[in-house]
């Protein structure tokens, strides 16, 4: 502490003023200017005036008692052993300048969070110190400035707090829907949890929780009209209320976060349907038959299907439905739609006799007989936004012939090919495509009575890539011998690493037309090997990698990629999330972190831009 604080006063400022500084806030503002005032002090009595609003009230009491809790000391140590621009060097500490208060001006209180709400903001910070400025057009966006200014604030090194020059942010998102998706049909979370993730997701910047549940395994939420349907939540302790559904919505919405519930329908659907009427579910007590792949009723266990001919599934959605939607305060609801199986069908008398009646149908026919009887549900209202998984349109057998074009088609499979093939048909898109960002893939098979795991030798490494690795030892790093192993198991291994996820450019490859349709991204936690227990480490810091390539990009401003300016702001950001009581994961020896740019593969910081 004492040589931060030397240093602090020894500095000369050495860099252009635009590259500021020790902090780095993330995700980085689209503009920030910082000047060479030297240090601001915040006074001890740091005040803000805002206008009356219970939400910006409650944000702003919550930065206050954040900052001085947090007394952020910057880690990177001055002289990185190899000192490549863009690393910073402490700033002279000049006269001293005391900001004394935040005005707070916001131009329509009363704008809702909902989608495309604008979210806009700037933060001024005079080089005389005195009074501060948060512009904003909406308290959602209000919000944002608040987590960038807790990112700014350090320790200065005893007792107090500095933000390191005088700093003038104007900032706004690049993609209205960025979030990150949570599965409770797999594994049950608590309250708690789900409300540590939102924290996260604030701080980021982040603006959509996507609750992904149910799943065919549980039925976790509480249905007054059928409440029979909880029998098959995990246990009576693993059950969202209303009243525990109604605090999530509030508290993301106290941080900006949008809570679009998802009920996947009609396939991954058996628990908590059954108990209605079991005959409005297909297949649930088949084999799902992954060892005989032709007869198989599910990708995997356990099956169960909606019938769609049955009337009285239609009945049930309807129940169900009614009640979530006025439940959920969100104008979007997810609806699923993925991964249906023919199969599973084989199981449902309705269904055959269907087909018997009819020799010319198909299974493309009986997905549309279920949006033509499910979508007039589904659409309760005006402004209701559907969400579909992209299967719903473009499943190979099993689709849709024809869904209106108000339907936004979230986007999994083929990576930026099938975000063309949907932008292009005209619909909006939400990518979360599952070779970018799937935050579950690479961590094996889960299904038990495995075969593939009975092998006692260590498997032979191919002769050619043994061959090249004797040769030149840098192939391990190289295409063939990174996914050393096949995929062990795990259908999307690798694990995405916040690389693979940052560098992700969700419109590579669109028109500008196109593009326009692609409404923002959200990264999936699918739960089969996740609960309490492992979200936070699986969620974070990756989940960041996504927010700043959503809220301001992945590139500079010349057009280059900066995963290299990234790193330290995510290694930083790591720091705080565990700080700030969220268990994300290490990304690399702290050595890395103190050191900046030392842990690089390349010492061309240029290495990657394109
Ligand atoms: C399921 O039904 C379809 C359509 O009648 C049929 O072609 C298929 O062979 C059946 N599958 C099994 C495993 O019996
Ligand atoms: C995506 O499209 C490209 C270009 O047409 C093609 O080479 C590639 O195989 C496609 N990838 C997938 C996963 O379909």
């Amino acid at each position: 502490m004492k040589a931060i604080v030397a240093s602090i006063i020894a500095a000369i400022a050495l860099v252009p003023a635009t590259l500021a500084v020790k902090v780095n806030p993330l995700p980085i503002p689209q503009h920030i200017q910082w000047g060479n005032s030297g240090s601001i002090e915040l006074d001890a009595h740091l005040s803000f005036h805002a206008p009356k609003n219970s939400v910006l009230e409650d944000a702003i009491k919550r930065t206050t008692k954040l900052i001085w809790k947090e007394k952020w000391v910057p880690q990177a140590i001055e002289k990185a052993p190899v000192d490549y621009p863009p690393f910073p060097t402490l700033s002279k500490r000049g006269a001293k300048h005391t900001l004394k208060k935040i005005d707070v001006v916001v131009t329509d209180l009363k704008a809702d969070l909902q989608a495309g709400v604008d979210e806009s903001y700037t933060l001024e910070i005079p080089a005389a110190g005195g009074t501060g400025v948060i512009t904003a057009k909406t308290v959602w966006g209000a919000l944002h400035a608040l987590s960038t200014l807790e990112q700014i604030v350090i320790s200065d090194g005893k007792s107090g707090l500095l933000i390191e020059e005088s700093v003038s942010i104007k900032d706004s998102p690049k993609f209205q829907l960025r979030g990150v998706m949570l599965d409770t049909g797999r594994n049950f979370l608590k309250v708690e949890t789900i409300l540590r993730q939102i924290d996260a997701l604030a701080w980021s910047k982040l603006n959509v929780l996507h609750w992904h549940i149910d799943d065919a395994q549980s039925w976790p939420i509480q249905i007054n009209a059928e409440p029979k349907m909880t029998k098959d939540a995990y246990s009576s302790k693993e059950i969202y209320s209303h009243s525990d559904v109604k605090k999530i919505i509030n508290y993301a919405r106290a941080r900006g976060v949008r809570v679009i519930p998802e009920i996947d329908m009609p396939g991954h659907s058996v628990s908590g349907w059954q108990q209605i009427d079991p005959k409005i579910v297909a297949c649930a007590n088949s084999w799902w038959s992954n060892d005989n792949w032709p007869a198989h009723t599910a990708v995997e266990p356990n099956p169960g299907q909606l019938d769609i001919i049955y009337p009285g599934t239609y009945k049930a959605i309807k129940t169900v439905y009614k009640e979530l939607t006025s439940l959920f305060t969100d104008n979007y609801f997810h609806v699923g739609f993925d991964e249906l199986q023919t199969q599973c069908y084989n199981f449902s008398t309705p269904t055959m006799d269907w087909f018997k009646a009819d020799p010319k149908r198909t299974y493309n026919d009986l997905a549309q007989h279920y949006v033509d009887n499910a979508l007039p549900i589904f659409q309760d209202k005006k402004d209701r936004r559907l969400i579909m998984w992209e299967d719903s349109i473009l499943s190979a057998d099993f689709a849709a012939k024809s869904i209106p074009k108000s339907v936004i088609m979230q986007t999994w499979n083929n990576g930026p090919n099938n975000t063309k093939i949907l932008t292009s048909k005209g619909y909006d898109v939400i990518v979360s495509s599952s070779d970018f960002f799937y935050l579950d893939c690479g961590f094996g098979g889960w299904v038990s009575n495995d075969p593939r795991y009975n092998v006692d030798y260590s498997p032979a490494l191919d002769a050619s890539i043994s061959a090249a690795f004797a040769a030149d030892p840098s192939t391990a790093y190289g295409p063939t011998t990174f996914n050393y192993g096949g995929n062990g198991g795990s259908w999307c291994a690798p694990y995405k690493t916040w690389q693979r996820i940052y560098d992700y450019d969700i419109t590579v490859g669109l028109t500008a037309a196109e593009a326009k349709h692609v409404l923002g991204g959200i990264t999936p936690l699918w739960a089969e090997q996740n609960d309490d227990t492992t979200v936070d480490s699986k969620m974070w810091p990756r989940a960041a990698a996504l927010a700043e390539s959503l809220w301001s990009g992945n590139r500079d401003a010349n057009g280059k990629k900066r995963v290299t300016q990234m790193t330290q702001r995510i290694l930083n950001y790591r720091e705080r999330l565990v700080g700030r009581g969220v268990g994300a994961s290490p990304l690399m020896p702290k050595y890395c972190w103190k050191n900046p740019h030392a842990c690089d593969l390349y010492l061309d910081q240029s290495a990657v831009t394109a």
